[in-house]
């Protein structure tokens, strides 16, 4: 998929100090990202395991855009607190329900950052002996990994900056935006946050 070309506008929100991915271009790109999925998975079940809460609005939004039969997972996942930066080793709060062995399995995040946390959750779902293990990412900051790791499907590759919005928070706030944007830098680390 090659990187779209990503204009940042000013910001109609108070909180953004530009929009990167607007609401009306994530809406297009989320048709075609279902189309390539049904291309991917022809007649075949899904077992679709979303990352929450991050990839909430994408998955909700995404699985519209997909016919395909789909059984639908959430696994909980801790990587960022109340910082802008990974703080190490992620680490698994909620587990999974759904039986994945010979299952088609499709594990769906809001971005892909350092690669630690997706890593860790495919090492997780190998072992429990699915059929097939693919992943899908909103967005992708290529330029910060640590470990190596690339998604199989990626709505838009994004530069390096701290991003909220459409699913992804900065201390829980800000997911309720319709777009995503850059956070400015007075709202992070408020006193009355901490
Ligand atoms: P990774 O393990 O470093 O790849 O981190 C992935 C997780 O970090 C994502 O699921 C997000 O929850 C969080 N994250 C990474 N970058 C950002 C960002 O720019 N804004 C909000 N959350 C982020
Ligand atoms: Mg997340």
């Amino acid at each position: 998929m090659p990187p779209v070309a990503l204009q940042p506008e000013p910001s109609p929100y108070p909180a953004l100090e530009s929009v990167l991915v607007s609401e009306a271009q994530i809406k297009k790109r989320l048709k075609k990202l279902g189309a390539e999925i049904m291309a991917l998975y022809g007649q075949e079940e899904i077992t679709v395991v979303a990352v929450i809460n991050g990839a909430i609005l994408f998955t909700a939004d995404l699985l519209r855009n997909i016919d395909n039969p789909i059984r639908l997972d959430c696994i909980r996942i801790s990587s960022y607190r109340n910082d802008t930066k990974s703080n190490g080793k992620p680490q698994v709060l909620g587990n999974l329900s759904l039986d994945l062995a010979n299952r088609h399995v499709l594990l769906i995040d809001d971005i892909l950052d350092t690669g630690k946390t997706l890593s860790l959750i495919v090492s997780m779902i190998r072992k429990l002996g699915p059929a097939s293990v693919r992943t899908c990412v909103l967005l992708d900051k290529r330029g910060r990994r640590e470990v190596e790791f690339e998604a199989d499907l990626v709505g838009f590759q994004i530069p390096d900056k701290f991003v909220v919005g459409y699913g992804l928070d900065y201390a829980e706030r800000y997911r309720n935006l319709p777009c995503i944007g850059v956070l400015k830098p007075h709202l992070q680390n408020p006193p009355e946050w901490a």
